[in-house]
């Protein structure tokens, strides 16, 4: 996530069960070109962890694509091909969403990243190379069309040849361009998509995943799980979700803003998660204001059906005031203590 999915925020949510952690997108032309612009967007762990990390790249040609992943590599799981930004300078520059007109583009941009990472020594051959210490994948994350023929297309072209396909898996937001995020994901649209394409690449949706035991399908991989920090009971779901078997993975954005630990099946923020991010904070610091900013999201309601938050709107307030990190540390010590002592209702 732009801004926000720096190093300790990655640290934090691997250790509450995410597999893999995504960078914030990177201009692959400022990586290339400035050394400070690769140390302060992609900050490495020097001690201890250093969760298993996809750096997504904004690029909109093969050779800028190929160099940022060869200089990445050797400090991330794989690289990522980011199709699905809609921000409009980011559209102007042929990067994100800009990407799902130029379909023959993104096919030379990955093949030849893919090459570029073979010359260099590394494994990539998909499944095959998954548990070698040099295995690195090459991804995309995209939106949908109006139109799905459009979006079938895309994938025809992206993945290739089913006997050497051009990328390890996809990422599909299910919403197109012009879609507000307030508006469900089509759900219609990855059920075609996943069934179409789900036995020749490993699909993962982006999109209202808020939390494991509320998605807003079914799929045999991820049944619901529930670790409820809350006494409510829940309400079973209104109508019948749409099944989808061929779904191999889950990506949160908003909601694990809020919930760090969902994936550790957690429907609320437990009070330790916000412990566990201020401890990886103190190792990999960031930026008052953003540490302020990922506490608020933390301590206000999430975006699942369970909507007790950890903070008051006045004590959230009374948080947002605090003018400097002792301050703001001082402030969570009181209230982690009072928490600690008077369980949630
Ligand atoms: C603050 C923020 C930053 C984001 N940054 C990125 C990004 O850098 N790359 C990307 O592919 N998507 C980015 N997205 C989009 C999300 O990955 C995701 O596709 C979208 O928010 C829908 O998922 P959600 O319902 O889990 O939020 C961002 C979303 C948010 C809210």
């Amino acid at each position: 996530m732009v801004r926000y999915s720096k190093l300790a925020f990655r640290q934090t949510v691997f250790e509450y069960g995410t597999d893999l952690c995504w960078t914030p997108m990177i201009l692959a032309k400022e990586f290339n070109r400035n050394n400070f612009a690769r140390d302060s967007d992609f900050t490495l762990s020097t001690h201890g962890t250093q969760p298993p990390t996809i750096v997504q790249f904004g690029a909109s040609l093969p050779l800028e694509l190929a160099r940022a992943s060869s200089l990445a590599a050797p400090f991330c799981s794989g690289v990522d091909l980011n199709c699905g930004c809609p921000q409009s300078w980011a559209c102007a520059e042929t990067l994100g969403a800009a990407l799902m007109e130029k379909r023959e583009l993104v096919r030379d941009m990955v093949v030849e990243t893919r090459e570029r990472l073979r010359q260099d020594g590394w494994d990539v051959g998909k499944e095959k190379d998954m548990n070698s210490p040099k295995g690195r994948s090459v991804s995309v994350k995209i939106r949908v069309h109006k139109d799905l023929r459009k979006t079938m297309d895309f994938i025809t072209t992206v993945l290739g040849p089913d006997q050497d396909r051009h990328i390890d898996f996809l990422t599909i937001h299910p919403r197109t361009k012009s879609t507000p995020s307030s508006t469900p994901i089509n759900i219609e649209a990855l059920e075609i998509l996943t069934s179409t394409f789900g036995d020749r690449v490993p699909i993962l949706v982006s999109g209202d995943v808020f939390t494991l035991n509320a998605l807003p399908f079914t799929s045999p991989l991820f049944p619901p799980t529930f670790t409820s920090s809350s006494t409510e009971t829940e309400q079973p779901p209104p109508t019948p979700l749409v099944n989808i078997p061929k779904l191999a993975g889950l990506m949160s954005a908003r909601a694990i803003l809020a919930n760090p630990a969902l994936y550790a099946g957690f429907d609320a923020c437990p009070w330790e998660a916000v412990e566990t991010f201020m401890n990886k904070v103190a190792r990999a610091p960031l930026p008052f204001k953003l540490v302020q900013h990922h506490l608020s999201e933390m301590c206000s309601p999430g975006l699942g059906p369970n909507k007790r938050a950890l903070l008051t709107r006045s004590e959230r307030s009374a948080m947002m005031s605090c003018q400097n990190m002792v301050d703001l540390i001082d402030f969570l010590d009181e209230k982690g203590n009072i928490s600690r002592r008077t369980p949630p209702v």
